[in-house]
């Protein structure tokens, strides 16, 4: 009995030595799991709650803010070298995280402020880069605030001078009733000149210009009587460039690259085209931007956002409160993808379509409906975007090829859905198969980019009137010869 326990127990034993090795492994491997769970809760936690700001930006932004606030504290050493000194206009953006610190330091960087980037991340701006409605909010930000100081524009004097015996100073005077609703569609090109007029970004000084506005208006001379026509459009623009070119040497510094002119009215993309130089050089700043607009050159023009006036902002309607899937009002005369859309979908209750007006309040569409569609008329462009963006409603964008406001900066992709015309009868499938949560996240991103969407009688920070300068200002640094 005794000798087969002790056999037993000497079997349990070797059995043990045996298993030891891996019961350890075992534990190790437990440990470590532990370890993994409670690292990725606090990851978690950190993302969620903005209490460890500089984390949180560290997280989002990369290693380059650590060495910027580095930076911050040798600066105030007096360590970083005049910035007037340095051959970068912009050293941060034109570098990648991966330069070298000392790098830094001799050529100087502006110092991104830490006080800024707390601010920034308290408001909840800092969003987490895959739903966040910036290709890049930190480098936006950083050349933005550049722009703010340092930005000059010279405006033709014709923009100031009432002159009472010409007859065509009204075309190039800002508008006295810009919130006038017949203005409706035209609206931008007006508020354009009123906030640049008022803006401390123009100077007396043509030398330290960055650009030259041309202040003409497309929507004054369609509504004069004298330049009313399209071809009296285009002669009126080539002799009025004519004229600066003449009597300004500034034009010919860079042969009008350095020029530019704003309008909305569709009528406007022939406007240029009697003046080669102004076709070819000068930026057109227009609502109908297309790639497929004959005069219209991507990358060098300016895609304008296209507002209905509208003087307060509107509180959104929560997502849960919107009933209807769809609203779309309209005349489809003018385009066969509204008229496809009509023919296919006005018979689904879950989509409100309407051939003209809708039977009710056109507002209520915009605020009970989940997706608003915005289809391509006679141009690629109309307010409904933005009518869309203002009232919360994700827009649904079937208009190929617009070349769309503010891309450079914002991810359309994040709060609305680019549908190819041709798949309008798929339409009510690609809704229903977005995610729940994505939705969620793009009527979010609705509400953090509403206000690059507005302009206002004082124009605000990041409105439509800064955001549209700022996509000047990316295109400066260009080589004048002397004057
Ligand atoms: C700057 O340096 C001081 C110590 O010299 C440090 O306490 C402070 O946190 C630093 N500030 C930043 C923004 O890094
Ligand atoms: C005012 O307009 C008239 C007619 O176009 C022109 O002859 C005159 O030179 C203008 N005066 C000024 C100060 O621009
Ligand atoms: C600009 O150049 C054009 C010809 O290229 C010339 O006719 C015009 O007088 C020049 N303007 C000035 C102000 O010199
Ligand atoms: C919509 O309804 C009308 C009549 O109620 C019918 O003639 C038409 O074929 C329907 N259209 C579709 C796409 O179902």
């Amino acid at each position: 009995m005794a000798f087969c326990n002790i056999k037993k127990s000497f079997k349990l034993f070797k059995l043990w030595v045996f298993l030891r090795p891996f019961t350890v492994m075992l534990i190790v491997v437990v440990m470590v799991g532990v370890l993994l769970m409670i690292q990725t809760r606090m990851k978690d936690f950190i993302h969620k709650n903005v209490v460890f700001v500089q984390f949180d930006v560290q997280e989002n932004v990369g290693v380059k803010n650590l060495e910027l606030i580095k930076l911050q504290n040798r600066s105030n050493k007096g360590e970083i070298l005049s910035l007037s000194n340095s051959p970068y206009q912009d050293f941060i953006h034109n570098n990648d995280i991966s330069v070298q610190f000392d790098e830094q330091i001799k050529v100087g960087v502006k110092n991104i402020e830490p006080m800024k980037l707390e601010h920034r991340s308290n408001k909840g701006e800092i969003l987490s880069l895959s739903n966040s409605p910036y290709h890049n909010w930190e480098l936006f930000i950083t050349d933005y605030e550049e722009m703010m100081k340092t930005l000059k524009i010279f405006v033709y004097p014709d923009a100031f001078m009432s002159n009472k015996s010409s007859t065509f100073s009204s075309i190039f005077l800002p508008h006295t009733n810009p919130f006038d609703p017949k203005l409706g569609n035209y609206f931008s090109e007006h508020m354009f000149k009123i906030a640049l007029l008022g803006s401390t970004f123009v100077t007396q000084n043509p030398k330290e210009a960055h650009f030259y506005y041309m202040p003409f208006s497309i929507n004054a001379m369609r509504n004069h009587p004298q330049v009313h026509s399209a071809s009296a459009i285009e002669d009126f623009v080539a002799g009025y460039t004519d004229r600066i070119i003449s009597e300004f040497k500034f034009w010919n510094a860079s042969g009008g690259a350095d020029h530019f002119y704003v309008y909305c009215h569709s009528i406007g993309r022939d406007a240029a085209s009697k003046q080669q130089e102004l076709h070819h050089n000068a930026i057109q700043v227009t609502c109908s931007s297309s790639y497929f607009q004959r005069l219209y050159i991507a990358h060098k023009d300016i895609g304008l956002p296209q507002v209905w006036p509208r003087q307060h902002e509107e509180a959104l309607n929560p997502p849960d409160a919107r009933y209807k899937l769809v609203f779309f009002a309209g005349r489809v005369q003018n385009s066969l993808a509204r008229q496809d859309l009509l023919e296919l979908w006005k018979n689904d209750s879950s989509f409100d379509i309407f051939s003209g007006s809708s039977s009710f309040p056109y507002k209520e569409g915009f605020r009970r409906s989940r997706y608003c569609l915005h289809v391509k008329g006679y141009e690629v462009n109309t307010a409904r975007v933005s009518d869309a963006i203002q009232h919360g409603c994700v827009p649904v964008l079937i208009s190929n090829y617009y070349d769309l406001p503010l891309a450079n900066v914002l991810d359309w992709s994040k709060f609305s859905i680019i549908v190819n015309e041709r798949d309008i009868p798929h339409l009510k499938k690609i809704l229903l198969s977005v995610p729940r949560r994505t939705y969620f996240n793009m009527y979010k991103n609705l509400g953090i980019v509403r206000r690059h969407f507005a302009w206002y009688s004082s124009p605000k920070e990041y409105d439509s009137f800064h955001m549209t300068v700022y996509q000047l200002w990316i295109r400066k640094g260009l080589h004048r010869v002397a004057w």
